[in-house]
């Protein structure tokens, strides 16, 4: 028999997204695979092929971590296991270790096992720091600042029925690198909003379109979308939006982006300005994705929250329209539509029905191998607790 590969990822907040988009992009590398979901923030990819270890992190921006698999024992045999696998090589004088746990288990219980391992390391002259935190789940941010991964190891404990999965950290999503190109480019537009670096690759890797492909987005704003496209490494990348200081904010950021982040140069050319609704440019292309107008900000008024999603819906159901006559064969659109919460009512855009009638179908977010709770009424969604608009995110293809 063929051996098996088990990596495990530690998810984003929107847990179905994060899973729709490893499974997207596990689908685009032709790796067949097949996965679970033990506890409601981690899913455990199998696989016969090894590249599955090649996984970069840095281009998934739904996944938390990424560990591989080591094995499973009893909640009774825990500290044997960690002693058995993760005793460092006799080089190592001084390490740093952390334990995040995943369903089971209380800090306190976290800190007991924490100690034990440290006695037992110092008892075989190995000094080793224990790194607990508040939480069962150790952030990115304490991982990173205590150099886990450097320096020694973080030990994953997940629950799976009477048993526990065990698994070794390999990398954490670079929270330093996403919050750079978010907050340290030269033009933001906090008045349109912008889409989080992440999200916009999610989208990205939804679309499944390989780099060589082409990439609109005709909403474009200050760029976030391009921008990621260009550091996935999509090389033939369009953009336009209605208001003129908008290409001029995306130049910038661009220009910004190819200077610190090493990133391409996208061709003037290919950034200018259109009105969706009566587009001035058609670009032929193999995805569409986008993040369109969002609306006013409401946050008490039912019912003007309840006329904005449907001139939304008229609005968003026209630049559709328009914007599928310029999907190559097999093109896809994935566009983020705003929904509303107001005192804890959700407030959708009315056009999902309306969809096919321009031609239009919803791709299913995730395959029917795993039973994922979707959010809301039943499409992938990216919502921040603390806000009031929420984003519905449509996988869209031709009839
Ligand atoms: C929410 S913003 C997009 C932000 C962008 N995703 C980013 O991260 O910078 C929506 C954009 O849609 C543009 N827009 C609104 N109506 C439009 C239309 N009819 N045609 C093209 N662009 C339009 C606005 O100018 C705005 O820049």
């Amino acid at each position: 028999m063929e051996e098996k590969y088990q990596f495990g990822f530690a998810l984003g907040r929107d847990h179905a997204l994060s899973i729709a988009e490893i499974c997207a992009h596990l689908e685009k590398t032709h790796i067949k695979f097949s996965i679970n979901q033990p506890v409601d923030e981690i899913l455990i990819v199998t696989s016969e092929n090894k590249d599955l270890e090649f996984i970069n992190i840095n281009n998934l921006g739904g996944t938390i971590k990424l560990f591989r698999i080591l094995g499973k024992t009893k909640l009774n045999n825990i500290f044997e296991f960690v002693i058995k696998n993760f005793y460092p090589n006799q080089t190592e004088k001084r390490i740093n270790f952390g334990i995040s746990s995943y369903g089971l288990g209380t800090t306190k219980e976290l800190y007991q096992l924490g100690k034990n391992i440290k006695e037992y390391f110092s008892k075989s002259s190995l000094s080793a720091r224990f790194v607990a935190s508040q939480s069962t789940i150790l952030s990115s941010v304490i991982i990173t600042e205590n150099k886990l991964l450097d320096r020694g190891f973080e030990v994953i404990l997940i629950k799976e029925r009477d048993e526990i999965i065990v698994g070794q950290t390999i990398s954490t999503q670079d929270y330093k690198a996403y919050s750079f190109r978010d907050f340290g480019r030269p033009r933001r537009d906090d008045l349109n909003g912008m889409i989080p670096p992440k999200l916009a690759q999610i989208m990205i890797n939804l679309s499944k379109i390989n780099t060589d492909q082409i990439l609109y987005d005709p909403f474009c704003g200050s760029g976030t979308i391009l921008q990621e496209a260009n550091l996935l490494g999509y090389q033939k990348i369009y953009g336009s939006d209605i208001n003129k200081q908008q290409i001029r904010d995306t130049k910038a950021n661009l220009a910004w982006l190819k200077q610190n982040c090493y990133a391409n140069k996208i061709p003037d050319d290919n950034l200018f300005i259109s009105d969706i609704l009566n587009p001035s440019r058609l670009v032929k292309t193999d995805a569409i994705v986008s993040e369109g107008y969002l609306g006013e900000p409401i946050r008490k008024n039912h019912e003007k929250a309840t006329v904005s999603a449907n001139s939304l819906a008229e609005f968003y159901l026209k630049a559709l329209n328009e914007i599928k006559n310029m999907l190559n064969t097999n093109g896809k659109i994935v566009i983020a539509i705003p929904f509303f919460i107001v005192q804890k009512k959700y407030i959708y855009l009315p056009l999902l029905d309306r969809l096919e009638q321009i031609g239009l179908k919803i791709e299913k977010p995730l395959s029917d191998v795993i039973k994922v709770k979707l959010p809301g009424r039943g499409n992938l969604s990216y919502h921040r607790p603390d806000q009031f608009v929420g984003r519905e995110i449509l996988v869209l293809s031709a009839l």
